[in-house]
């Protein structure tokens, strides 16, 4: 049987958290392709491995964020624009109820704070908005895909990988922000990067060194306790 000090596992988790301003410095394509590889031994149902990744540095990077900033601006100017932006799946739920609206509205409202931008600030936060599509300046921005004959099970196998790729690039000193706000231009990333018409795109997310520095990744968001969502049976 193996053996491991589980304090190793749970500081990696625990230390994980959201970056969202990265250093202006490369990560070898070795880092990011031995993060890969750890990665892919997270479990799937009968092992079918749904994750279709692709890896975006220097121009395809670049130019994905020229396209999708331009759109994002042009959607905040003309809110109308929004048809040709049609979502491949809905991550949030269109009816929101208790406590989840709740806990959605502190985390934002706690990082806007944190930010000082206040509540009709509006063109504020649509520029704290805009840094998504900049991939918050990491030198690596990954898109991930499903092929869409696939079920729901499939992406509670793509979680679990992309939980690993977290906690791989963290152990590693590296940061992420795995990213679903891509998700609303999907019309424009999957063209790009190559997609084929049976793909969805699940979610996008950002690699790279993380700015201590930045206020923005001080950011640390709460938990619930255990008692709040375990029902013990005996
Ligand atoms: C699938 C997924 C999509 C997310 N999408 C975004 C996003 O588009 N932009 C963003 O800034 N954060 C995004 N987040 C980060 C969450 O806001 C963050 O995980 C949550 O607030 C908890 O904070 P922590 O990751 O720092 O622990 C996403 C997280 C997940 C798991």
């Amino acid at each position: 049987m193996n053996s491991f000090d589980s304090n190793l596992i749970d500081q990696v988790i625990e230390s994980r958290s959201s970056c969202r301003a990265f250093l202006d410095r490369d990560i070898g394509r070795e880092t990011v392709q031995d993060i890969l590889s750890v990665a892919s031994r997270a479990p799937s149902g009968s092992n079918i491995q749904p994750w279709q990744v692709y890896v975006l540095q220097g121009e395809s990077l670049k130019s994905l964020i020229e396209k999708v900033t331009q759109a994002h601006d042009a959607l905040n100017a003309d809110p109308g624009l929004i048809k040709n932006f049609p979502k491949p799946y809905e991550y949030y739920p269109t009816q929101w109820k208790s406590p989840y609206i709740d806990r959605r509205r502190e985390n934002g409202w706690g990082l806007y704070k944190l930010l000082g931008i206040e509540r009709e600030q509006k063109d504020k936060m649509h520029q704290q908005h805009q840094k998504n599509f900049t991939f918050f300046g990491a030198p690596v921005g990954l898109m991930f895909t499903v092929d869409t004959s696939l079920e729901k099970g499939s992406l509670i196998d793509y979680g679990m990988f992309l939980q690993n790729i977290m906690l791989t690039a963290t152990a590693r000193g590296l940061a992420t922000c795995p990213q679903a706000a891509w998700v609303n231009f999907s019309t424009l990333v999957m063209p790009h990067i190559g997609a084929s018409e049976d793909e969805t795109l699940v979610c996008g997310m950002s690699l790279g060194w993380p700015n201590e520095q930045e206020l923005v990744n001080t950011f640390k968001t709460p938990r619930v306790g255990v008692d709040e969502f375990v029902t013990w049976l005996s």
